[in-house]
């Protein structure tokens, strides 16, 4: 090392001039060549990257059947041979499908050129394949060198690659072919045939995923073995390995960079506003899918009518497999699997040539209304936008899959459903909301149906498969999931019970619209009487259900003293009433009361922190004239109570209404979803004034008793 820092530049030059003794190729003279016989998306995330970096590239082969390798080397001999006498050109044949570029074509010369006196160099791997017993004629390699040869990949000399590929009349299989090549010694010396054992050129990624990294120069992430201490270009990836290739893909040929995050979110998007006549806008099919009972139902329907999409050309088609629901009732709906339903919405698509297909399971919530355009800008075969369940890890995509088939987390998993990445990703797998592109429709007919596994897992297999891509997008915030786990329609206004499950949509259905502004730093919150304060609370469709569910279990406790539901079996001051405990809602409540009611305790009565809050009693009171139509005075036995106001006063019901004696202050125009809270025990001896008609609801906590 000491030695380095003493040698002239003079002497380096002729260092250099003395291991590479022949004339630098000329990056003009390297040619890419490969096969395909018709365009998917690997194949154009082939010549994306080629394009990237600027390679000359010929394909050969399109529209032409070549299935097998014989078909294969045949289309490469007949268009190779213009190139057979040329002794400078070089040729780097691969794999059309699955094979990335990720370095441009000086780099990949310079290490060709590394390689010398090789005319033509294999790719190589640390498999011996097709037959294992030929590995004991494979020279010895050293412990981080990759010993057997891989036919995916080559580059050489056109005359000796010509001379090569047809040295044998045909080829029925390349690997074989190739192999065979290279362990004939004399061949091999002939063309001097070599293997890129450090991978300086070619990258298989099959069994060697874990030699990698992705290190950035600049902004630019590029591909290292840290195995072979090697920065590779080709890098290839076909049966198992696709997914390896599939993850590479996100990063790597400028896809993304370290500063800006996603790049390739930004190429040739298809931005449908700028469609003036809205007539002219792509026809979207959207399938719905309800296989499940599943909560929320209003809700994901009013949002699929919110989406910013002409409405003329938007398509509904649906599959129903739950007991049919109001929305329902008049839509088209298909009595089939879910399956044969899936598979049917692609046909649809196909038979009506529509532009694109939506599908939407029930308990995929939309919530940002661009979505559709957002998806369709992506501009891709398959794409999600990604959907988490609010707090959760569960999404509705896999980062990869195991051997098997099953979920499996990949390392960026994590990233990016806490959106640290941002962007368009490929991803193995896709569920519940995506948008399929209709004109792909026409050519490629994905499946569902499989007696043994899921629709889904089926559909995203037989795209995988066919060599086609599904990207989940997280660029925007697109919507979440809706947990159906615990979902029990046997239950009156089941929805109700689902605040543990889906606390988002519970509040969004249920809270008052105006509470989180009684939470605004300087709101101030109302005082009728003092000390006695006054908030919006929940949601008129709280009210509703509430009383609905209430009326309909309608186990009235009669405002008898004696009580069988509490402790000590007597009531001082009963009520005609229903408790939580009665209708399974004790639980559900006392969560109300921590996460919603507490917040402002705190703010009004300030000081007092008792968390979480306890209270026996919670429960429903109905006051109506023929019955119980009014308390007299008495303290509550709670440190403060919270009454909530069901229905409308001057509406529903006369009269009515909360008197507090040592204030002689009443409030009788009590507000629907609005709350009193007042503290109980000392000051606030009250009573509840006669309800003259109708039927007043009111719903009380005493909390910390
Ligand atoms: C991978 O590619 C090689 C060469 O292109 C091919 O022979 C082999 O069958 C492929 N393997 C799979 C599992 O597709
Ligand atoms: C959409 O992508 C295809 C390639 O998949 C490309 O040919 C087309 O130009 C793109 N559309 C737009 C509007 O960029
Ligand atoms: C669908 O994808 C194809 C490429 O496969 C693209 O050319 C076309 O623009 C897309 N269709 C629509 C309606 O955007
Ligand atoms: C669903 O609700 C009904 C009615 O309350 C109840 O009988 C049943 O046990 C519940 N089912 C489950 C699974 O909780
Ligand atoms: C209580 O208030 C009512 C009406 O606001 C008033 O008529 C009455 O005189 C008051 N009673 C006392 C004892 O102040």
């Amino acid at each position: 090392m000491a030695l380095r820092r003493v040698l002239s530049p003079l002497l380096l030059i002729l260092i250099i001039n003395f291991c590479y003794p022949t004339q630098a190729i000329d990056q003009d003279d390297l040619l890419v060549v490969a096969v395909a016989s018709s365009e998917n998306d690997g194949y154009n995330r082939f010549i994306r990257s080629l394009k990237v970096y600027g390679y000359k590239y010929e394909i050969y082969g399109l529209g032409q059947e070549s299935t097998n390798a014989e078909q294969r080397m045949k289309i490469v001999r007949d268009n190779l041979v213009r190139y057979k006498d040329d002794k400078k050109k070089i040729i780097l044949y691969t794999d059309a499908y699955n094979v990335i570029f990720t370095q441009g074509p000086v780099f990949v010369l310079d290490k060709f050129e590394g390689l010398k006196p090789a005319r033509i160099v294999f790719g190589a791997e640390d498999k011996c394949w097709p037959d294992e017993n030929l590995q004991y004629d494979y020279p010895m390699v050293g412990s981080n060198e990759k010993r057997f040869l891989n036919s995916a990949g080559f580059m050489g000399y056109a005359s000796d690659i010509y001379e090569m590929i047809t040295s044998q009349d045909d080829i029925k299989d390349e690997q074989i072919f190739f192999t065979k090549v290279f362990l004939d010694e004399s061949s091999r010396n002939k063309w001097s045939i070599v293997l890129d054992k450090r991978a300086d050129v070619f990258m298989n990624l099959n069994g060697a995923i874990n030699e990698l990294q992705l290190p950035a120069n600049g902004d630019d992430v590029y591909v290292h073995n840290s195995w072979t201490d090697s920065i590779p270009t080709v890098i290839q990836g076909n049966g198992s390995a696709q997914k390896s290739l599939n993850y590479l893909s996100n990063y790597i040929a400028r896809t993304w960079s370290t500063n800006e995050g996603c790049l390739q979110c930004k190429e040739s998007l298809f931005d449908v506003t700028q469609i003036d006549d809205l007539m002219q806008w792509p026809m979207v099919y959207i399938g719905l899918f309800i296989e499940f009972p599943t909560p929320f139902l209003r809700e994901y329907f009013e949002k699929i009518m919110k989406l910013t999409y002409p409405k003329q050309r938007l398509s509904i088609l649906i599959h129903n497999q739950v007991r049919v629901d109001e929305y329902l009732a008049s839509l088209k709906s298909y009595d089939t699997t879910e399956a044969e339903a899936r598979q049917q919405a692609i046909h649809e698509c196909q038979e009506d040539k529509c532009d694109y297909l939506f599908i939407l399971d029930s308990i995929a919530h939309i919530d940002h209304p661009d979505t559709l355009i957002k998806l369709i800008a992506a501009n891709r075969t398959v794409v999600a936008p990604m959907l988490l369940r609010p707090g959760q890890t569960w999404s509705n995509f896999w980062g990869d899959y195991s051997d098997a088939g099953y979920y499996q987390r990949s390392p960026d998993y994590m990233d990016f459903i806490n959106y640290k990445k941002m962007g368009l990703f490929n991803v193995p797998h896709i569920a519940h909301s995506y948008l399929i592109n209709g004109s792909f429709l026409q050519r490629f007919t994905p499946t569902y149906v499989d007696a043994q596994i899921d629709p889904d897992v089926k559909l995203c297999q037989s795209l995988r498969d066919a060599g086609y891509f599904m990207y989940i997008t997280n660029e925007l915030n697109y919507g979440h999931l809706i947990d159906t786990d615990n979902f029990n329609i046997s239950l009156i206004q089941p929805e109700l019970y689902e605040i543990f499950n889906n606390v988002k949509d519970w509040k969004a259905r249920y809270l008052h619209p105006d509470y989180h502004k009684a939470l605004e730093k300087d709101a101030i919150i109302e005082q009728p009487c003092p000390d006695v304060y006054w908030f919006p609370f929940l949601s008129h469709e709280f009210t509703e259900h509430f009383i609905n569910l209430m009326e309909t279990f309608n186990q009235w406790s009669g405002a008898a003293h004696n009580d069988a539901r509490l402790a000590g079996g007597y009531e001082n001051v009963p009520t005609d009433d229903i408790h939580m405990t009665q209708v399974g809602l004790q639980e559900h409540w006392l969560f109300i009361l921590r996460d919603i009611v507490q917040p402002i305790q705190q703010k009004v009565f300030t000081g007092y922190y008792s968390d979480p809050p306890k209270a026996v009693l919670n429960f429903i009171v109905r006051y109506m004239p023929d019955r119980q139509n009014r308390l007299r005075p008495h303290h509550d036995a709670s440190t403060y109570t919270v009454n909530l106001a069901l229905n409308d006063a001057g509406k529903d019901f006369e009269g009515g209404g909360c008197r507090f004696l040592r204030y002689n202050c009443s409030v009788t125009s009590t507000r629907r979803g609005w709350a009193l809270m007042q503290p109980g025990r000392l000051t606030h001896l009250h009573e509840g004034l006669p309800v003259t008609k109708g039927i007043r609801y009111i719903m009380v906590s005493f909390v910390d008793p």
